[in-house]
């Protein structure tokens, strides 16, 4: 992994833009899967705009890797004012471009964005990566956080149980 890229991405988590939940969002997306660990809650808040419908706001959650979190950070800004065919236009490169070349290693994460975009704006389209039901019509069914998903009270039904260490707990 090169020097430039992984500063690029330390860049974006030192300041990560529109992470957490949407109140009132018009639509979610969620993909990936609880069992391996790797997901993507998008929410999108739409207004209208010189007549056209345009992404106001979006926000996200993630259980992805640091490169994940940079890349939706920088996404969720470059979606905003775009309309849905246009955001579902870009793909994951496009949408992490000012991360620069990514490792192979790495492509899959912004996919994840990619994928959880596609989803709220688009939910009927097949998913490039496992998709969890949600959309506009879903959104009040959809769990609040990405926590509520993810963390399952019987991991044998699937999902993990996270409990964070106090700072006291953490291993040094
Ligand atoms: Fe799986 Fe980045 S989201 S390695």
């Amino acid at each position: 992994m090169s020097d430039d890229f992984q500063s690029r991405v330390t860049a974006a988590m030192a300041n990560p833009q529109n992470m957490g939940e949407l109140p009132n969002a018009d639509s979610i997306g969620t993909v990936g899967s609880a069992e391996c660990g790797d997901m993507l809650r998008v929410w999108v808040k739409f207004k209208e705009e010189g007549g056209r419908k345009v992404i106001d706001r979006a926000s996200f959650q993630s259980f992805g890797c640091e490169t994940a979190i940079a890349a939706a950070s920088l996404a969720m800004e470059l979606i905003r004012g775009k309309s849905p065919a246009e955001a579902l236009a870009m793909r994951g490169e496009e949408l992490a471009k000012d991360l620069g070349p990514l490792p192979p290693t790495k492509v899959h994460c912004t996919a994840l964005v990619e994928g959880a975009i596609r989803q709220a704006l688009e939910p009927s389209a097949p998913a490039s990566s496992p998709a969890v039901p949600a959309s506009a019509s879903a959104a009040a069914a959809v769990p609040s956080s990405l926590m509520d998903s993810f963390n399952k009270p019987d991991p044998k039904k699937g999902g993990v149980k996270v409990v964070f260490l106090r700072e006291s707990e953490s291993p040094a």
